[in-house]
């Protein structure tokens, strides 16, 4: 028996922080893990140690280490291959649930939709990258390009949320289509935060109870 593995996915400014914080408070009093499991909440990309360097670096902002989007795939994917390798399998093994702020389709969204690189060959990579583990169950938080753009706007932007609407648009367009082909549990993220977090709950209870 392995644990399960859930992700949440959205775009920028969806509230996928604040929803996983929430449900990490409830999951380990749900009665949906097992008496000795553990809850892991984690994220991508920044999720292990050698991932929190590689974070700083993909976001860094300043213009002169911008890296060309083929270096920008392979540094999420180096940064995913050691999430796997020392967070999520060893944690799956043990019975520990795992619960990721994004996974492998944040790749096939912001790389594949949004920066046009070929999706076969992100798939092929994302085969060995991510070593067998596939989430359990996905999570996406829609909201439209514009509410993301509204929400952030007292924030300072990181590099890829600098990108502008039209980026953005396609990577949404992207996760829509990734959302119906592997059908995943949509959930509008323009209600307010105690309706998101019950309706997670629920799909929680409906999937693993
Ligand atoms: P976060 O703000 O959700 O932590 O994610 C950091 C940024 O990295 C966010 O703008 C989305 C982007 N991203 C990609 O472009 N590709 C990926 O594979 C992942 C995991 C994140």
């Amino acid at each position: 028996m392995k644990g399960k593995f859930i992700v949440i996915e959205g775009i920028d400014g969806c509230g996928k922080t604040t929803q996983i914080d929430e449900i990490s408070k409830w999951l380990p009093t749900s009665g949906l893990m097992g008496g000795d499991s553990k809850l892991i909440k984690t994220r991508e990309p920044g999720g292990s140690l050698l991932g929190k360097k590689l974070r700083n670096l993909i976001l860094d902002n300043n213009k002169n280490n911008k890296p060309s989007s083929l270096a920008e795939l392979l540094l999420y994917s180096a940064d995913r291959a050691e999430h796997v390798s020392k967070i999520i399998s060893p944690a799956l093994e043990k019975e520990d649930w795992v619960i990721s702020d994004r996974y492998a389709d944040s790749t096939l969204a912001y790389q594949g939709y949004g920066r046009n690189i070929n999706l076969e060959i992100i798939r092929s990579l994302e085969s060995i990258v991510c070593q067998g583990e596939q989430p359990d169950l996905t999570i996406f938080l829609e909201i439209s390009a514009e509410e993301s753009i509204l929400r952030r706007k007292n924030f300072i932007p990181d590099r890829i949320e600098s990108e502008g609407i039209n980026f953005l648009k396609k990577v949404n367009e992207g996760f829509k289509l990734i959302a119906k082909e592997k059908n995943w549990k949509v959930i509008s993220a323009t209600q307010n935060v105690n309706a998101i977090t019950n309706e997670i709950k629920e799909t929680l209870l409906k999937n693993f109870s």
